[in-house]
């Protein structure tokens, strides 16, 4: 996968690039990093790439000349565009994978009180990170690069990516390393007793309790079985006696 970002603010990604999984992935040639500075196809001879928003109203827009001219420039036969803003669709598990196969990706970071509209003419797809406002796009770019990148073939092991959180609708189960016992804190007898079958059961219980105490709106969507369904009465009479 090729990954390129569009921002006026290039040095934010070299260490986000340069770190960990990012870093590996790049390495061992699963993905590349490329980004580009908006700023380099302003016509302006002041090179300004914002402007007063017609209609009057606070802050800033960004021009459409640069972003439509740098955009001719990289595109290519098969990019997607996607542009991060918080006026789309929230970015999620099921869009990561989606976007985990396509082959070249472009980052279209905004900044001031977002592009000008005529922008997304040339713009495949828009997305948001959450219901809250962020300065820029950059930060959301990083976001989506995270949760795409460590889902492409090799980068991390297949294991762990399937028992994880969201991917049945759950949230993921507690887990814990050495030592057994800190500060008089245990591991639940269970995860050291060796019986693969109870541990199991453990794991999908608590991963029940704690999607039912922080997102019961991701208990609604779940597809739980005649099991699942028995160990989640459990728990809800336990957590509401408590
Ligand atoms: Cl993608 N951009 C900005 N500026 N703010 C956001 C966002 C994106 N997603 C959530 N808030």
């Amino acid at each position: 996968m090729k990954i390129t970002i569009c921002t006026l603010f290039e040095e934010m990604f070299e260490p986000f690039f340069m770190t960990s999984i990012m870093k590996r992935a790049n390495l061992q040639d699963h993905v590349t990093f490329k980004t580009v500075n908006i700023r380099d196809y302003t016509d302006d001879k002041h090179n300004r790439v914002d402007d007063y928003p017609y209609g009057g109203g606070a802050g800033l827009v960004m021009k459409a000349q640069p972003i439509l001219d740098m955009l001719k420039d990289i595109k290519t036969n098969n990019s997607k565009v996607i542009y991060l803003t918080p006026v789309a669709p929230v970015f999620d598990q099921k869009k990561a994978k989606e976007i985990a196969t396509y082959e070249d990706v472009i980052l279209l970071c905004g900044h001031y009180e977002g592009v000008d509209e005529r922008v997304l003419s040339q713009v495949d797809e828009v997305l948001s990170i959450g219901d809250y406002v962020l300065t820029g796009g950059e930060v959301a770019a990083m976001v989506v690069v995270d949760a795409v990148v460590r889902l492409l073939d090799g980068v991390i092991s297949k294991e762990s990516t399937l028992d994880e959180s969201f991917e049945s609708s759950l949230l993921e189960y507690p887990q814990y390393t050495r030592p057994s016992e800190i500060e008089g804190l245990k591991v639940p007898d269970i995860l050291l007793s060796g019986h693969h079958k109870n541990v199991q059961q453990w794991r999908l219980k608590e991963s029940l309790r704690k999607t039912y105490r922080y997102r019961k709106d991701l208990l609604k969507k779940a597809n739980l079985d005649d099991d699942a369904q028995q160990l989640l009465a459990e728990v809800i009479k336990e957590e509401d006696n408590h």
